[in-house]
């Protein structure tokens, strides 16, 4: 199938295929999508995979379903030493299920379960723990070595696949990205208030930001991408493009080595 039809759907986005180099001509690469709660990351990210038929990891999905362990086995987030201690009873994978990639713990898909707010308002503080990361980190780093991949969370450019060809830092507006959440919420039928929702938001970001071990901070080597003001089909299309150019200049490099 030609890759423009690929999209979902989007029917108009296909002009963004300005060319179309032979598939030979195309390597492999590693996409890391880096940014704030609530950016679109996800939405950007399954949109790269889908076109570019590479895997997709939402690595702040490990993050919750540790989280959401914790919750259900009564394990104060908070306390560092006992939630070190519970990691080796987490067993964490993705399934394809029907549109979606789905989070496994322990067996059991939690897809939903992992976006309840409770779990919103807990991961932070367990992603603070160096343990954590650490195996986090680990499993993360094993599903890139085939490359071919997308990951999108906080540290994916800095620490999980600094070498990544590719490494996008999304910004969006924080008002626009707490109506954006209040809004996929409502539609999941979840009730909460909006300022809720923006008090988790920038928690959030300031938990993810300060943190000592691998804060969020957009790599040296990042290409910011503001989707303020653009919609789900211009991200994707602005994100294809440098994917594309990625992928070109890892060809022509692998050439002349
Ligand atoms: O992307 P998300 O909002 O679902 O991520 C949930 C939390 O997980 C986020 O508040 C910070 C943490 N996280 C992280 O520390 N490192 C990542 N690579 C991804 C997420």
């Amino acid at each position: 199938m030609p890759l423009k039809q690929r999209v979902f759907g989007f029917n108009k986005a296909a002009s963004f295929i300005i060319f179309a180099p032979k598939p030979a001509d195309m390597k492999k690469i590693v996409i890391a999508i880096d940014g704030y709660s609530s950016c679109g990351k996800s939405t950007l990210a399954k949109g790269l995979a889908a076109v570019l038929g590479y895997a997709y990891i939402d690595s702040g999905a490990m993050y919750r379903a540790v989280t959401l362990y914790l919750l259900q086995h009564n394990i104060d987030p908070s306390d560092q030493l006992a939630v070190a201690s519970a990691l080796p009873y987490i067993t964490i994978h993705f399934e394809n299920i029907g549109m979606g990639n789905h989070t496994f713990l322990n067996g059991e898909d939690v897809e939903e379960a992992i976006r309840q707010m409770d779990v919103s308002e807990n991961v932070s503080q367990v992603s603070i723990i160096s343990e954590v990361r650490r195996a986090m980190v680990k499993q993360q780093k094993a599903m890139g070595l085939q490359k071919s991949i997308v990951m999108d969370g906080r540290d994916i450019g800095t620490v999980v696949f600094p070498n990544a060809e590719l490494k996008i830092f999304l910004t969006a507006d924080p008002e626009v990205r707490a109506q954006r959440r209040y809004k996929e919420l409502k539609d999941k039928g979840v009730e909460v208030a909006m300022e809720a929702v923006r008090r988790n938001l920038a928690e959030r970001d300031r938990i993810d930001s300060t943190r000592a071990d691998s804060p969020l901070r957009q790599a040296d080597d990042a290409i910011v991408l503001d989707n303020t003001h653009l919609t789900h089909e211009e991200q994707l299309e602005k994100a294809l493009k440098l994917a594309e150019a990625a992928r070109l200049q890892t060809a022509n490099e692998s050439v002349s080595l």
